[in-house]
């Protein structure tokens, strides 16, 4: 033993004096989160990296060979990485034995493809519910206790909740083991070339059907102190509180110590039952516009993302222990008819539990919605505050939707979910990754600067202004644009094409842009659909014209010019149009 553990020592001292084979150099490519300004970024093999991708349906990498067709319409759409669900059921069969072989045939293909991977660990907790762990686990109550809900349970779905309690370190061991297991083979197969990128932990996590789990063990914790950590946390982090838990603290009087109840206020009587509908009778119509964002019931919800928050701290650092790339925890989102604990995973990291999660949990990296919801702009809002990180894990094929998420709110990264399903990947979202990947150089360089934003139109919407560098831009709805040059001002566009002639409408689109100021006068832009308008915000001379439009592309990050815009392509220096999926660079001048 004593000569084994002489020999491993002298290895790691030749390895780490090795010239140019440094332990530090070894690992500096490994993915990891940098800050650039008010952005974090996702940096892999040392240089930032934006995540155009998909995730899989859940099951979807549960064998290798259906996987084989959908390869190659990852490829074809553009993305440059996957989300791929990893099930703890297939990983660990019985207890203790891994099962590598899908994993390893994941990262082949990927490999093979030229892609990047995002693994989901379907530990415990799939959509709140437990139904990955495997068969040892679900069958075994004893070691492996559930929650229970109170009789006054929401009323989408009746039956007993197969949901593991967050209060078994039995449980919480297990899960952690099993992790620790996945990381260490990945380090082992994927440690120097990086195709795994970053791990979701679990799966929209969170009590369904109760506002939280009133087990005996649960209960006894309820009945008890707040934990002094969050206590502490609260107390140290008050001046940057998210508002709705800091009002919550302050509005049951501020208070440094107590029962959960005390600290926040009344929790759900385990008999009342609320329906999943929350504009049914205890939220009325006017309350519900308004509160909906709001803790309801708020030391339930607390209650459970602290537990929850502590649970997942321990499986991210097992998990981290054995290798150590970005993790996010994902959620199901709160929202206008599902506003009650319960109706939504309770204790998920909703924005306001994010400084439950932050105090409970402060290895886990990233706060990530599942963002299904129409007001898009809102939730990136909630989920930016206090440098929560964005990254979208699931979402809809809505392009604008990728463009305002990493030009506007600086994401790390934008996933579609089910995108290997029957349906072809909308082309505006694989023109679009097409677009975000020529230009990702220069977005990552802008991140967390003031000099980028982004904008989204729809039809009708009226014209945007957007002040960004020495000039405000207004920006004006042209959809797809008819192919007829612009006119100059004042003129009326007239149709070329006999109405009869013309091909049944396509829907509008929905037009939307990254704006990037680059200079005292230069602007890119990418994106399209929009009209561009510009006005000096510095003093001196007040007309300005465009000096300079040029279309391009980004081939391997450096700019190529496909066309030069002048005479009927901008209405003869007048009218500046971003047509769709277009890059431009424009330079302005100004004249009295
Ligand atoms: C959200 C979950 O996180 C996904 O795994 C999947 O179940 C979708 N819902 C289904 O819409």
């Amino acid at each position: 033993m004593r000569i084994d553990a002489m020999i491993l020592a002298g290895l790691a001292f030749c390895f780490t004096c090795l010239p140019g084979l440094s332990r530090a150099q070894t690992t500096a490519g490994v993915p990891h989160l940098a800050k650039q300004g008010n952005a974090t970024q996702l940096l892999v093999d040392g240089k930032p990296f934006l995540i155009l991708s998909g995730e899989l349906s859940n099951n979807a990498a549960t064998a290798l060979e259906p996987m084989e067709p959908i390869w190659p319409k990852l490829v074809s759409s553009n993305l440059n990485t996957v989300l791929v669900g990893v099930s703890w059921a297939q990983f660990e069969p019985e207890e203790g034995k891994f099962n590598y072989t899908l994993v390893d045939g994941v990262i082949a293909k990927a490999r093979e493809n030229r892609m990047h991977i995002v693994f989901l660990w379907f530990g415990c907790w799939k959509n709140g519910t437990s139904s990955y762990p495997p068969y040892w686990v679900k069958k075994d109550y004893e070691r492996f206790p559930r929650i229970q809900i109170g009789e006054g349970k929401t009323v989408s779905i009746s039956g007993p909740v197969e949901l593991l309690s967050t209060l078994s370190e039995a449980t919480r061991d297990a899960d952690a083991r099993a992790f620790a297991a996945l990381m260490a083979h990945i380090k082992e197969v994927d440690g120097t070339q990086h195709t795994v990128v970053m791990m979701q932990v679990e799966n929209e996590v969170g009590v369904l059907r109760d506002t939280r789990d009133r087990s005996p063990a649960a209960n006894a914790a309820f009945a008890g102190p707040v934990p002094a950590e969050l206590m502490n946390y609260l107390q140290s982090h008050r001046a940057t509180l998210i508002p709705e838990l800091r009002d919550v603290w302050a509005s049951n009087g501020s208070r440094k110590s107590g029962t959960w109840e005390q600290v926040f206020g009344p929790g759900k009587p385990a008999s009342l039952e609320i329906p999943i509908q929350t504009t049914a009778s205890l939220l009325g119509p006017l309350e519900h516009e308004n509160s909906w964002q709001k803790l309801h019931w708020a030391s339930d919800e607390i209650f459970m993302a602290w537990n929850y928050a502590r649970f997942l701290e321990k499986v991210v650092q097992s998990g981290k222990a054995a290798y150590n790339i970005p993790m996010y925890v994902n959620g199901w989102l709160q929202q206008p008819n599902h506003a009650w604990p319960g109706t939504y995973p309770s204790g998920g990291p909703m924005p306001q539990v994010h400084d439950i999660w932050r105090a409970g949990a402060p290895d886990i990296d990233i706060l990530a919605p599942d963002l299904y919801l129409e007001y898009f702009d809102s939730v990136c809002e909630r989920f930016t505050r206090n440098g929560n990180p964005l990254f979208i894990p699931e979402t809809s094929t809505n392009a604008a939707n990728a463009i305002v998420a990493f030009g506007k709110y600086n994401a790390i990264g934008f996933s579609p979910f089910g995108i290997d399903g029957n349906r072809p990947i909308p082309p505006d979202l694989a023109a679009t990754y097409s677009l975000l990947s020529e230009i990702s150089p220069m977005v990552l360089a802008h991140q967390g600067k003031d000099t980028m934003t982004a904008v989204r139109l729809n039809q009708g919407d009226s014209p945007k202004h957007v002040k960004l560098g020495n000039y405000t831009l207004t920006l004006t709805y042209i959809g797809r644009n008819t192919h007829i040059a612009p006119q100059p001002k004042g003129e009326s566009v007239p149709s070329q094409v006999p109405s009869a002639l013309q091909a049944a409408p396509e829907p509008p689109l929905e037009a939307a842009a990254i704006l990037i100021s680059t200079g005292p006068d230069e602007y890119y832009f990418a994106g399209g659909g929009m009209r561009i308008d510009f006005a000096p915000n510095t003093p001196g001379p007040q007309n300005v014209g465009l000096g300079d439009v040029q279309q391009g592309n980004f081939v391997d990050g450096k700019w190529v010019v496909t066309r030069q815009i002048a005479g009927d392509d901008d209405a003869q220096g007048e009218i500046l149009i971003l047509r769709p999926y277009t890059i431009l660079r424009v330079t302005l001048y100004r004249f009295p």
